[in-house]
């Protein structure tokens, strides 16, 4: 099991971890599609968010991610907002997969696809991305793929990730950027843009390199944590 900070109190449900409020509470959230629409995520996504919001192609994305992800061998892996686990398209099952989101109708979907696709032992955590429970330093690659537009406090994520990153360990997102949104299309939450990205990322220690692809309204760019 992947080391978890001193004070936290984790318990096991079903493939999910929660963690334990005071009281005895499980930390619970509210998911932007509620729990009991999970089914229909991935659907919505191919049939409406990624053609219409997006104006992109999802074969792109996945092809894209892949290309980036090739060299990436048996390595401890962390997914921000892992959602119904898209990873699987474009992550070598050889790597040490924990998977994290608010929503745990979307984790059970994603458990399923990653124990389905092989991948040894991986790991569901029911939590936000900005209060991460994980010690410092045991990650070498974070992934946050569509999702850093829905976490609160952007700024939260980069130190919560440069914290749980090893020295040089890398972030790879994909997320919308208003500056490419050339179709004024309404997307959810709060967008940045790239030169904003970059210098946040530079803020929390990070060195900014864009993927270069081109797909609708998606930027995608990797953040090479420096020491
Ligand atoms: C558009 S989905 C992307 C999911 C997946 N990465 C993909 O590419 O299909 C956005 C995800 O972010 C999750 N999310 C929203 N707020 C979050 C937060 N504060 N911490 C972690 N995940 C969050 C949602 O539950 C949802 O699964």
């Amino acid at each position: 099991m992947i080391k978890l900070k001193s004070d936290i109190h984790i318990v096991k449900k079903g493939r999910l971890y929660h963690v334990v409020e005071s009281r005895n509470r499980l930390m619970r959230f509210k998911p932007w599609l509620g729990d009991g629409f999970s089914f229909l995520y991935d659907f919505i996504m191919n049939s409406s968010i990624f053609p219409k919001k997006f104006a992109g192609d999802i074969q792109k994305h996945y092809y894209t991610l892949t290309q980036e992800l090739a060299g990436i061998h048996c390595r401890q892996i962390l997914e921000l907002g892992a959602g119904s686990g898209s990873a699987v398209n474009f992550l070598g099952i050889d790597n040490l997969y924990t998977g994290t989101d608010i929503s745990p109708g979307l984790l059970k979907q994603a458990a399923k696809r990653f124990l389905e696709a092989g991948f040894p032992n991986p790991e569901f955590y029911v939590v936000s991305a900005d209060d991460l429970p994980f010690e410092s330093g045991v990650f070498d690659v974070c992934l946050c793929i569509l999702s850093l537009n829905f976490i609160g406090s952007v700024e939260k994520v980069f130190q919560e990730v440069s914290r749980v990153l090893l020295p040089k360990g890398v972030f790879v997102c994909s997320v919308p950027v208003p500056e490419r949104n050339r179709l004024h299309t309404t997307i959810r939450g709060v967008l940045y843009s790239e030169a904003e990205l970059e210098k946040i990322c530079q803020k929390y220690g990070f060195k900014f390199e864009r993927i270069s692809c081109e797909n609708g309204v998606l930027l995608y760019f990797k953040a090479i944590k420096q020491s």
